[in-house]
């Protein structure tokens, strides 16, 4: 007569051989083998009834409960046994999830588009330009002589052969060949120009672009950079509507406490000529390590609009005057977050560039 050892025995049994079953067909054999009419289950079953009632009782739960417990194994394991055979993956639903890594903007990118988007809010639209130039755009048509060193090949990375620093000619003649002259723009001031031929006044825009200078890289310089130009011409503007926009820019930019500070200075395409400096960002105009002591911070370039510039377009000078202005956002990058070598924006080292 069978016993609860006889019901226990059997699940080890079946357990066993249900896990080593690993084709459809050997799970067929283990249920015909436990389960089937004359399975090894089935026959304590039927012998029940020949038990004492109180030893049926118990083995009877027992067997009951193991029947219904193969029943259920054998489902899952044929149910997953098929899936497989069909191709279909089995999903681990305990397995952790993937977590896509999140890329973004590099810091002079995040810097360009906060810059650009101030003069968006001011009504200004972005202009853009060609970092293959032609030596017209990039020099000529900005007033610079041809004579003057920032067009030798020092300083310019040429495409052509041919120079106007080198050439001896005539401002006529130069004027002429330099159409013929190609080199990676040395600055974003090119797209002024390009601009002013396209469009007449009232003229609001900004330029952001890749600029290119034969610099050995240091702490400070880079041979590949970018700048921001801007450009307004219009009726009646003066250098008051030059103050008062670059001040508002750099609040917005730097922070509401900030003060700015104009310098004359000089650039062939402008006259008069600026350099606008904010106070120290570190030492809030006290004297610093970052500013030299002096309290303040050289950030841009500007001026009003060279009258020979306007009238090289064909805009009438008498009638329309305008402002000028460059920035570079490595350099206010730098400065808003202290990084100590623009060479580290170029490495992309991303234990730096995450943190921005
Ligand atoms: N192009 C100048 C540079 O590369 C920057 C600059 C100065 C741009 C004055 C301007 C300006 O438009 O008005 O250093």
């Amino acid at each position: 007569m069978p016993g609860v050892e006889d019901v226990k025995a059997l699940e080890a049994e079946a357990l066993a051989a249900l896990e080593a079953a690993s084709t459809l067909e050997e799970v067929e054999a283990v249920r015909v083998r436990f389960l089937g009419r004359k399975g090894a289950l089935t026959s304590i079953l039927r012998s029940l009834s020949q038990l004492p009632p109180e030893e049926r009782k118990e083995v009877g739960a027992r067997a009951n409960e193991l029947r219904a417990r193969l029943d259920t194994l054998i489902d899952e394991k044929t149910a997953s046994l098929k899936a497989r055979a069909a191709g279909a993956e089995e999903i681990d639903l305990t397995l952790p999830g993937f977590v896509w890594p999140a890329g973004r903007p590099h810091p002079v990118m995040q810097t360009i588009a906060e810059i650009v988007d101030i003069f968006i809010g001011l009504g200004y639209t972005v202009a853009e330009g060609p970092e293959a130039e032609l030596d017209y755009y990039n020099f000529t048509a900005l007033n610079q002589p041809s004579y003057h060193p920032a067009r030798s090949t020092h300083d310019t990375f040429y495409l052509t052969e041919e120079t106007l620093f080198d050439l001896d000619v005539s401002e006529e003649e130069a004027r002429s060949r330099s159409r013929s002259i190609a080199l990676m723009r040395t600055h974003t001031s090119p797209v002024q120009i390009r601009v002013m031929e396209q469009q007449k006044p009232p003229i609001y825009i900004v330029a952001p672009g890749r600029c290119y200078r034969r610099d050995v890289p240091d702490a400070t310089h880079s041979p590949i950079f970018h700048q921001i130009e801007g450009l307004a011409v219009d009726e009646g503007i003066t250098f008051a509507d030059l103050k008062g926009t670059l001040e508002l820019f750099a609040r917005r930019y730097f922070g509401p406490d900030t003060l700015v500070n104009f310098r004359a200075s000089y650039f062939p395409f402008t006259e008069p000529s600026a350099e606008m400096d904010v106070s120290c960002v570190i030492c809030k105009g006290e004297g610093c390590r970052l500013c030299k002591g002096s309290g303040w911070l050289e950030v841009l370039g500007a001026g009003m609009v060279h009258p020979a510039v306007l009238e090289g377009v064909g805009i009438d000078s008498e009638r329309y005057t305008g402002f000028a202005f460059g920035m570079g956002p490595e350099r206010l990058t730098i400065l808003k977050y202290g990084i100590p070598d623009i060479r580290m924006f170029f490495e992309n080292d991303l234990r730096f560039l995450r943190q921005f």
